[in-house]
């Protein structure tokens, strides 16, 4: 007989955990670099537009599929279309969960160890240019690197192991309002800096001149992974919510959650970056190199620094845990495993395949040799030079997400039939039973969605760049 399906204790666990999955790395690392990279204002609006255009309607179908159907993302797949191929849009997920974990760990891991350096007062104080050279010391040194990546898989081994109500919804309720609370404290800390007002003006100053094709598809790319969208994980978590919860209303609110955490990222780290007179346009070293050398020189450095990265590293913690419990779910639903038998199999696996990345920095094997042997192969599209880690990133990011997005998006939009996608909307919400919002929502679905997916994918892919285009 099967077990009685786990459930979401309340409303709110659900939508903390959630949104805990949302918010991650892509908030508080990826957001405030590529705004810089792509000028500010510009790009934060095409960004909220892309979240409520695509994103928001995408989240609400990954969650009906979920919901609707009561199981995890293969089995959801055939259960709603049996003897198709739809459960390969499911698997495409499962391997996009377990190829982002082993990476994402690494980075995380990284953000653990800035705690510690935080704490051993080797950053406030500091010399400035020497703590900018902290991260390379790091990203080369093998050991450390492999050590933190598995400190921070035991953790999320360790939740996901507690299950739906005591490990994934107990830590999300607490780990998102610390967050929070430790952004709003640091928002109110960059307020009162001299380059606040030039940081607002970055962000929200749009200026017309600074659009181009690939702003527009940088930040609907970014929609995408910021949202978790496209591997299963907003499914999964739909799967544990009851049939009176409102769907759409919680879609809402893990959006407008999602973007707040980035935007107040943006306000922390820009007005920091404008005072200290450092190049916003800096890129991926801006929270682990830019920040840490700002914090150096600041009043209170040690401790705001150490409040930053336990910050980040509760925001990677609830997203990690997603990415496991989408890839447990599978085997505990499909191939009846027990939730620990699952979680330390799957755990150590993926850890394993997150060695390379940890030793990207630090071996030849890894980094410059890969680079190498890759190149020809994605040189073709203008991205030679890639170690594992950035091939894995790159793989994941552009080519697994956008298209298990895209399978979801024709899955709901096009293949559940009419009453029960309605019905499934309207259950327990008062905004999903308007019409025009439920249609507005179909259409968006069924045509921009995936025109903008497959426009990105081909951007990702560099085919615009081979064409002459961009
Ligand atoms: N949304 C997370 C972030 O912004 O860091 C990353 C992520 C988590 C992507 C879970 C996909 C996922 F399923």
């Amino acid at each position: 007989m099967a077990a009685k399906r786990a459930q979401w204790g309340s409303k709110i666990g659900f939508i903390l955990a959630a949104a805990g999955s949302a918010v991650g790395l892509g908030n508080i690392w990826k957001f405030p670099y590529v705004t810089g990279q792509n000028g500010g204002g510009a790009f934060v609006l095409l960004y909220l537009l892309a979240i409520a255009l695509v994103g928001l309607p995408i989240m609400m179908g990954e969650i009906l599929i979920g919901r609707m159907a009561q199981t995890s993302t293969v089995t959801a797949f055939r259960t709603l279309a049996p003897r198709s191929g739809w459960p390969l849009v499911g698997w495409l997920g499962v391997i996009a969960g377990m190829i982002i974990l082993s990476y994402y760990s690494v980075v995380a891991g990284w953000s653990l160890h800035y705690i510690y350096l935080s704490l051993t007062g080797a950053i406030g104080g500091a010399d400035p240019e020497a703590v900018k050279g902290l991260f390379g010391s790091m990203y080369g040194d093998v050991t450390l690197n492999v050590f933190w990546h598995a400190m921070f898989m035991i953790a999320t081994a360790v939740i996901v192991i507690g299950g739906v109500q005591q490990g994934v919804e107990r830590a999300a309720t607490i780990l998102m309002p610390a967050l929070f609370l430790m952004m709003t404290g640091m928002l109110i800390y960059a307020m009162t800096l001299p380059g606040f007002g030039e940081a607002l003006d970055f962000i929200f100053g749009f200026r017309l001149d600074q659009v181009t094709g690939a702003t527009v598809l940088e930040a609907l790319g970014q929609s995408f992974f910021t949202l978790s969208l496209g591997m299963g994980a907003m499914l999964t978590y739909g799967s544990y919510l009851s049939k009176q919860d409102d769907l759409v209303g919680s879609a809402i609110s893990i959006s407008v959650l999602d973007t707040s955490v980035a935007l107040m990222a943006s306000l922390v780290l820009f007005p920091i970056t404008f005072t200290l007179g450092i190049d916003p346009a800096g890129g991926p070293g801006l929270v682990f190199q830019n920040m840490p050398a700002a914090f150096a020189q600041l009043p209170g450095g040690a401790a705001l620094s150490t409040v930053f990265f336990v910050l980040l590293s509760f925001a990677a913690l609830t997203s990690s845990i997603s990415l496991l419990e989408v890839v447990a779910a599978y085997f505990i639903d499909e191939r009846g495993w027990t939730r620990r038998q699952a979680v330390v199999v799957l755990g150590t696996l993926i850890f394993a395949l997150g060695v390379p990345s940890a030793l990207s920095g630090g071996t030849a094997l890894f980094g410059a040799r890969f680079s190498e042997l890759t190149t020809p192969l994605f040189g073709l599209v203008g991205k030679g030079g890639m170690n594992w880690f950035d091939t894995f990133d790159y793989v994941a990011s552009n080519l697994l997400l956008p298209l298990g997005g895209l399978g979801i998006a024709l899955f709901s939009a096009w293949r559940i039939g009419e009453q029960a996608r309605r019905a499934e909307i309207a259950a327990g919400s008062t905004l999903g039973a308007l019409e025009g919002l439920y249609l507005t929502w179909l259409q968006l679905l069924r045509y921009l969605v995936p025109l903008a997916i497959i426009t990105v994918m081909l951007y990702a892919l560099g085919i615009f760049e081979l064409l002459g285009l961009i």
